[in-house]
């Protein structure tokens, strides 16, 4: 609820309250936390009001504020200086912004304005409340004067000035096939960034970030925008001892000109405010189910997936994926996915990409006729497409050089021998949305891989007037035909992919509820990469695969049980060749199936609860996911084969999320050759407790045929 009495702004979501006071015009945030009643005596909570320290809600050059702004707009007359008055705030319904992406089902948004009245440039920054989350999302729209250009240099999505320094900031980092490793860095003065300069919000960091303290007023904040493009998160401890965040686009290679009375709009940024971490992970991970992945897919089923990639690579033939089709049908898998090298002259990473057109000398039946045969074997069908790139060595290359982003006369760089497409010309994705459209017509296709194997270096458009604004345009042009083609046909699931994880966030979700994790397919990465992912994400937007041993990435070998107990968090699927499993790998998959069968609703749309962390060490590592209903729950635990090898003692873990005083009874999921079974009852309040003694029943690693292995065990916990 958002309330306007006595000079104070109220916001107040279930469990936190942000209060904010104007003075001297500038507007101030004097408190963000626990939920508050009402009172007469918040002026107990007006600390330091001045722009040189204060908790300010905007900061500009020219406010006295000498940490960083939240807007740098350079003026008509060419200064850098605006004085934005807080000229009043409104409330009203849920209001959304105009060519970016946004959350749904908001509650209340209420607009504050500013004006600068020398340059007449206004601002004003939407703040909007959800019902049933402690999510608040943010805004900003900047118009220009009537007549006069002016040019946005940066600006926040939004700004959140914290009490106190010493905060410890959680990213979310690394490259590929090593997506969102989880680092902390602890900041007292000085300042640290978070960005992305690859056009995407990219592997290296991902635009996640909390800043959580265990000391003062403790608490936990943590930011994400929702956007696909590059980005900035930006934390600075000051010199008076209070520390800033300012979250949204990067000011790299972006400098954006309004004229005349133009306005524009910045992303969406997420902010929850939270006792602690884990608290903070699961009110962003709820909103993301409940706010952000489109409506028709939430609490949809997500079918589980066989995808060719690892299998067969660009070496397949239409038996080879005939057969395999009739193996996953034979398992019980629900969804076939025809990955890279199916279209134009496709046999290598080299050449092909932009023709999307079939490879009739690998499929003589046909992309139609292959899909009819797969619907016939009571499978749905998907296809791979990498719709942003190009290959030099294509026919559509060689016929529309000008869609290739690279700048006149000047040597482009490839990364895996390509070059991006201009997103921002209209010719380029009308040419995609016929393709793409042609396919989801004709071969019937139940699910699209959006993929995006290279970062943006050559930022150049022929339809774009000024490149400062072509990096924002690119992402809004992405989001356009993603737009139209979901809205046109919202029956096919689309799952985005960037060379694996490259590319998970807030806004590509607004569009497609999954993304593939990582290219990464090593179940002990995976442990690092999801815990890191999962700490944002909802695991129902994780897509996760059982793959070859010894694997691909790696050349670690890990036992098909554990591969699976890894991958069964989210959206769960096989990516090896089937043909060449073993009699009893197939028994195993099968009986894994049945299981993800019975369990899927709580595994995909659960609660999810962590306990303990893959990153530490010695301990083990837990996550249990609940039914709303409290009743079922699974828990996968995990730990180290090397520390058993080591002979440290079998660690004990705890679970999340039960009722206290429910009786539950706990069974060991059946694994091959496993004999050491659980099946007991106890107390919720007992199984959340500290340290329940499972480390023993972890499968171990046969380490004759395993290497640098995990112990895992799932257990199906169910109310009696
Ligand atoms: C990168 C993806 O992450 C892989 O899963 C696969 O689709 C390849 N691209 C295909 O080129």
């Amino acid at each position: 609820m958002i309330t306007l009495t006595n000079g104070y702004i109220k916001l107040d979501t279930p469990r936190t309250t942000w209060l904010l006071k104007e003075k001297g015009g500038i507007l101030y945030n004097l408190y963000y936390g626990n939920r508050l009643g009402h009172s007469d005596s918040y002026e107990l909570l007006e600390g330091r009001l001045d722009a040189a320290g204060g908790k300010m809600m905007l900061s500009f050059v020219g406010a006295g504020d000498f940490r960083t702004p939240s807007v740098l707009i350079r003026n008509t007359d060419g200064t850098y200086v605006n004085k934005f008055a807080f000229a009043g705030a409104e409330v009203g319904p849920a209001r959304l912004p105009v060519g970016v992406p946004s959350a749904k089902g908001g509650a209340e948004t209420v607009a504050l304005r500013y004006v600068d009245e020398a340059s007449q440039v206004t601002l004003v920054q939407y703040l909007t409340l959800y019902a049933d989350s402690d999510v608040v999302t943010s805004y900003v729209e900047v118009t220009a004067p009537a007549a006069g250009k002016i040019t946005v240099e940066s600006c926040a999505s939004l700004t959140v000035d914290m009490d106190g320094c010493g905060y410890d900031l959680y990213t979310y980092t690394g490259s590929w096939a090593r997506e969102r490793y989880e680092s902390v860095h602890r900041l007292t003065q000085g300042v640290y960034v978070n960005d992305a300069k690859t056009g995407s919000s990219s592997p290296f960091r991902n635009p996640l970030l909390f800043a959580c303290r265990d000391f003062g007023d403790g608490g936990c904040y943590a930011f994400n925008l929702m956007w696909s493009g590059n980005h900035k998160e930006l934390a600075e401890g000051f010199a008076y001892g209070d520390t800033r965040v300012t979250v949204g686009l990067s000011d790299f290679a972006f400098s954006y000109p309004l004229c005349d009375g133009e306005t524009f709009t910045t992303p969406v940024a997420t902010v929850v405010r939270a006792a602690d971490r884990d608290l903070a992970s699961a009110e962003m991970r709820a909103f993301v189910a409940r706010h952000v992945i489109p409506a028709r897919w939430q609490d949809t089923p997500r079918p589980i997936v066989f995808n060719n990639w690892e299998g067969t690579y660009f070496g397949f033939t239409e038996e080879k994926l005939l057969a395999l089709a009739d193996r996953a049908k034979e398992l019980g898998l629900e969804l076939f996915v025809l990955d890279d090298g199916w279209f134009g002259k496709r046999n290598s990473d080299r050449l092909g990409l932009g023709d999307w057109f079939l490879n009739q000398e690998k499929l003589p039946m046909g992309l139609d006729g292959l899909s009819e045969r797969i619907h016939s074997m009571g499978l749905k069908f998907g296809l791979w497409f990498e719709p942003e790139m190009v290959n030099e060595d294509s026919d559509l290359f060689r016929a529309h050089p000008e869609y290739a982003m690279r700048v006149p006369g000047k040597e482009p760089i490839r990364m895996r021998h390509q070059l991006m497409l201009d997103m921002a010309n209209p010719a380029v994705r009308s040419y995609l949305r016929e393709r793409i459209s042609y396919f989801i017509e004709h071969a019937k296709l139940d699910y699209i891989k959006w993929d995006f194997n290279r970062m943006m270096t050559d930022i150049y458009s022929p339809a774009v007037e000024d490149m400062g604004t072509y990096v924002y345009r690119y992402v809004q042009g992405l989001y356009e035909l993603i737009g139209q083609l979901t809205e046109d046909y919202p029956q096919v699931l689309f799952e985005s992919c960037a060379s694996g994880g490259a590319r998970y966030d807030l806004g590509l979700l607004c569009y497609m509820p999954q993304v593939w994790c990582s290219d990464n397919t090593d179940a002990r990465e995976r442990l690092y990469i999801q815990e890191g992912t999962l700490r944002g994400y909802h695991q129902s937007t994780l897509s996760a695969h059982v793959s070859a041993c010894p694997n691909h990435q790696t050349g670690n070998s890990t036992s098909i049980e554990s591969r699976f107990n890894v991958a069964l968090v989210g959206n769960m699927g096989y990516e090896l060749d089937l043909c060449a499993l073993t009699d009893e790998e197939m028994e195993a998959v099968k009986a894994q199936v049945a299981f993800y069968k019975t369990y899927r609703s709580t595994l995909q749309y659960g609660t999810l609860t962590t306990c303990g962390s893959i990153y530490d060490g010695q301990r083990g590592y837990c996550y249990t996911l609940v039914s709303p209903d409290k009743r079922e729950a699974v828990a996968v635990c995990v730990w180290h084969d090397t520390l058993a090898v080591e002979g440290i003692a079998p660690p004990s873990y705890r679970l999340g999320g039960l009722d206290p005083d429910l009786t539950y009874r706990i069974t060991a999921r059946e694994e091959q050759g496993k004999t050491t079974e659980l099946s007991v009852c106890a107390r919720g309040d007992l199984l959340c407790s500290q340290g329940l003694a499972l480390g023993k029943y972890l499968s171990e690693a046969d380490r004759t045929k395993n290497s640098g292995s995990i112990r895992t065990r799932a257990f199906v916990i169910q109310a009696l």
